[in-house]
């Protein structure tokens, strides 16, 4: 290939270096395992796949995978990371980055992400360093990966300091999820998801929430096309978020919602007793308490979010967290991610569904106060929440 001379500049004119990068990938919500194979194979025709799961995924839906990547002529190897939080960290990303290196695996080789979002964020990570970056595809097992963690291609491990403080943007070639995958979800985590469903429609989709409040007895109960439905609504409105931001250049973004108080009290429970998810909801409470205080959150937007929350059981007080949370040592762990981030600490603050407000100026005592407000009085719709009670 013959490329245009170039020339050189006067000396002290200022050398630019450009990289743009903007990636496009097909989301796709498969109705079987097979179905879901066929599109890993046109997206994947013919790399080798170093396939990442973990030890519950692996032992529920593995053999049926490998089998039909066996049947499809997929050639592929497979490790497993141990389940939960606790694993989203160097020590597992390096683990896999020895496991890639001792498989031989090459750059144009696609690593194939099996799992929730923390298969999902560790794996990708690796991805993205691996070689400077080989490709990876998300198969979403959870519906907080469904709905959130797999699309993005923001991916990170934890640090002892602030969560997901180790990571790098590295956008997916696909993701791909096929719901008879998420029948074996346990209740929890299937709340945890919904978490993360109800924050888009509070942010972006009056549409969206008004599906979760009708259909929420369904979508509880797991029943694959109302959850269909979720993910596909879901996926679309934060498809259009990142779409208009893909890299964060504005840290205002109304996807932290629920965010701020969440990752503190992640932290200040070391990381896996209080789920992703719990935390965003109990987030998502303080938030709208300080934004119903100021005046800011209609009465019906307050009331909505809260029924909802607390008919899908998810933890809107302090004292529904399944771990203890001093409001102290929450707001000392934002303190220490307010020196992290640019010294200041921003809050998504809803006022109505679908719309919110983003600010910098919360107080301590707002949070103080936002954090320790007895429990929410029970709605009249809240016998939905102990039927569908974990033990
Ligand atoms: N990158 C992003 O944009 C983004 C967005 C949201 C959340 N996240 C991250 O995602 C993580 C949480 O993800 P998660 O809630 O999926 O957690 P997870 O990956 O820990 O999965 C939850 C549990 O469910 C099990 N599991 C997974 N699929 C299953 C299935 N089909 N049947 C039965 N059990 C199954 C797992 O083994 C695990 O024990 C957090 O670390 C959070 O920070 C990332
Ligand atoms: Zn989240």
């Amino acid at each position: 290939m013959i490329h245009d001379a170039i020339t050189l500049p006067a000396p002290h004119d200022t050398v630019r270096a450009r990289a743009v990068h903007r990636a496009e990938y097909p989301v796709v919500l498969a109705d079987s395992v097979e179905e879901a194979v066929k599109h890993l194979r046109t997206v994947v025709p013919d790399q080798r796949i170093a396939l990442v799961t973990d030890d519950t995924v692996a032992a529920l839906h593995g053999r049926e995978l490998r089998h039909e990547l066996h049947r499809q002529g997929v050639v592929n190897t497979m490790t497993t990371i141990t389940p939960g939080e606790e694993s989203k960290n160097l020590r597992t990303a390096e683990r896999l980055l020895d496991w890639l290196a001792d498989s031989r695996m090459r750059r144009r080789d696609v690593l194939v992400a099996f799992g929730g979002g923390v298969v999902i964020d560790t794996a990708g990570w690796v991805a993205s360093a691996y070689m400077r970056g080989m490709p990876y595809v998300n198969l979403p097992t959870t519906l907080l990966a469904g709905v959130d963690a797999a699309l993005g291609g923001k991916v990170a491990v934890d640090h002892p300091r602030a969560k997901n403080l180790i990571g790098a943007f590295h956008q997916p070639t696909a993701v791909i999820a096929a719901t008879p995958w998420l029948a074996t979800l346990p209740a929890r985590h299937v709340r945890a998801g919904l978490a993360e469903a109800v924050k888009k429609g509070v942010i972006a989709s009056p549409a969206l929430f008004e599906l979760i409040e009708r259909d929420l007895p369904e979508i509880l109960a797991l029943e694959l096309p109302i959850l269909h439905r979720l993910i596909h609504g879901a996926a679309t409105v934060k498809c259009a978020l990142i779409d208009r931001d893909p890299y964060e250049e504005d840290l205002r973004r109304p996807l932290n919602f629920g965010h701020t108080i969440g990752h503190a009290v992640e932290t200040v429970t070391g990381y896996g007793p209080v789920l992703h998810g719990e935390a965003v909801a109990f987030g998502m409470a303080c938030a709208a308490r300080i934004s119903h205080s100021r005046s800011w959150m209609t009465d019906t937007a307050h009331t909505r979010l809260l029924t909802v929350l607390q008919r899908a059981g998810l933890p809107c007080d302090r004292a529904h967290l399944p771990a203890p949370v001093h409001p102290e040592s929450v707001i000392a762990a934002l303190d220490k991610i307010r020196l992290i981030r640019d010294g200041r600490l921003r809050f998504v603050l809803p006022i109505d569904i679908g719309t919110t407000a983003v600010t910098d100026d919360v107080t301590d005592d707002e949070i103080r106060q936002a954090i320790s407000r007895p429990p929410h009085p029970p709605t009249t719709r809240n016998t939905e929440r102990a039927d569908t009670a974990a033990p």
